[in-house]
């Protein structure tokens, strides 16, 4: 039946239940257990501040008053490992006014003792699913942001040109922005579509370098049938489709030049011819380009028209890379972060430590936001613990390193982080991940029994 399905999916999940008396800690367990939640006890604060620290719960239930750290530290080790995981008080009849300071310091609920485990069952149901529709609230609400707000960082550097965004959506004039790779282009680009009027019209890429120099053509102006061998069908091409939206040229720099010549030409008289026709068809479409490419030197070398650049470059626009704007790097790690944990629901990931962002700040980052990004999932899909501290950092590169640099990574190598990453998002379901991975059950387990 669908509704038991729901209610038993809702119902997952793992408990630390901490009281310093042990019959009171089984007492709690056992109705949980009985519920359907997996349940940890500890019968001191202390043991339960060391399992915060190594393993992930889906929420905490304390007692107050214990021997040795009490309640108020538990919660505080909570909150410091994950602040959005919830802790429920339990508390004597006279230990009220406890429970309230308990509740300002961000405890999610109270209950009295002797506790009433139905009331008990409530309250912990509701907290774990509170919690998991904040969390895809926050992954779907970042997943759905498209325009200004896609762009984290708010250094003087990032607000200068989203203030330029904001300035230029409103035009059709050409933009060209320029930036070393990863630092963030494509989104600006992005933004630049979603913040102008051209909004609700296509937004249409093409990687200039991706196909060989006819294609494109055909690609980018269409043709019509029968212009060359294969084109049993006429063709509209991207310029077309993208009208009265916005075409982005990625890689411009890289364009063949007989193509650029073609550019040159739609760019002046407003209107795309496709391959094989000779008529003209006007389309409006506003021309974002981008490329990591030195221009100058390439014009210089006669790689790239002078004219061109100037029709193209009409508005300006330039990515700073990442090691400009370290002061980004805290906003960034927070952002992707999220995402990757988003992403990898089993990971048992919950926080970045402050020392781990201070040194991911310290960085430089010769791959820019893109490197970042990578690095975060990385750390994210192997980690053993809710707390990601420099170790973690330490290990992806350390993994990066031996498997990195100039060396080609190997097939085999490729495979297996592969293999890991399906095997991580699965929670380890080999069945699952060999589902995923198209592969039959028993290659996978042949294929994660090397090691
Ligand atoms: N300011 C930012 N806020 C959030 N995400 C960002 C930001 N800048 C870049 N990113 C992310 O970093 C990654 C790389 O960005 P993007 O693809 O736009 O870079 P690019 O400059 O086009 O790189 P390349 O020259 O290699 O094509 C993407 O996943 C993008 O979403
Ligand atoms: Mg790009």
């Amino acid at each position: 039946m669908a509704s038991r399905r729901l209610t038993s999916a809702a119902l997952s999940g793992r408990i630390l239940v901490v009281d310093d008396h042990p019959a009171m800690a089984a007492v709690v367990s056992e109705a949980l257990s009985d519920a359907g939640w997996t349940c940890e006890v500890e019968t001191g604060g202390q043991a339960a501040t060391a399992a915060l620290r190594d393993r992930a719960f889906d929420l905490v239930i304390t007692d107050l008053r214990m021997a040795d750290v009490d309640g108020f530290d538990v919660l505080a080790a909570a909150r410091d490992t994950d602040p959005d995981l919830p802790v429920i008080i339990m508390t004597a009849f006279g230990g009220i006014d406890s429970a309230i300071e308990a509740m300002r310091r961000g405890a999610h609920h109270y209950v009295t003792k002797p506790v009433r485990l139905e009331e008990l069952r409530l309250h912990v149901e509701r907290a774990v699913a509170e919690r998991r529709l904040r969390r895809e609230h926050r992954a779907l609400h970042a997943a759905s942001r498209g325009g200004l707000d896609a762009l984290v960082g708010s250094s003087p550097a990032m607000r200068a040109l989203a203030d330029l965004i904001t300035r230029v959506a409103p035009s059709p004039a050409p933009v060209l922005i320029r930036g070393e790779s990863g630092t963030g282009k494509e989104l600006v680009a992005r933004a630049l579509h979603a913040a102008g009027p051209r909004r609700d019209r296509p937004f249409v890429a093409v990687n200039c370098t991706a196909l060989p120099e006819t294609l494109l053509e055909s690609e980018l102006f269409g043709h019509v049938r029968g212009a060359f061998t294969g084109a049993t069908t006429a063709r509209a091409g991207l310029f077309v489709e993208a009208a009265g939206g916005t075409l982005f040229l990625d890689e411009i720099g890289d364009m063949p030049p007989a193509l650029q010549a073609k550019l040159l030409r739609v760019v002046q008289l407003g209107e795309v011819r496709p391959v094989g026709s000779d008529d003209g068809q006007s389309v409006d479409v506003r021309l974002v380009s981008a490329t990591h490419r030195d221009l100058e030197e390439r014009m210089r070398s006669g790689a790239f028209r002078e004219d061109l650049y100037y029709r193209l470059d009409v508005v300006p626009v330039v990515v700073p890379p990442l090691r400009e704007r370290s002061e980004d790097i805290p906003a960034l790690a927070a952002h992707f972060f999220a995402q990757s944990c988003a992403r990898n629901p089993h990971s048992p990931a919950r926080r970045l430590a402050p020392e781990l962002v201070a040194a991911l700040a310290r960085e430089s980052w010769p791959g820019n936001v893109r490197e970042l990004e990578n690095h975060i999932e990385r750390m994210v899909v192997v980690a053993t613990g809710p707390r990601l501290g420099v170790e973690a950092l330490d290990r992806v590169r350390t993994a990066a390193a031996s498997g990195g640099g100039d060396r080609v990574r190997t097939l085999r190598e490729v495979q297996d982080e592969h293999i890991a990453q399906v095997l991580a998002r699965c929670g380890g379901n080999k069945t699952r991940a060999a589902e995923l991975l198209g592969v039959d059950p028993s290659t996978l387990h042949r294929r994660t029994r090397r090691d």
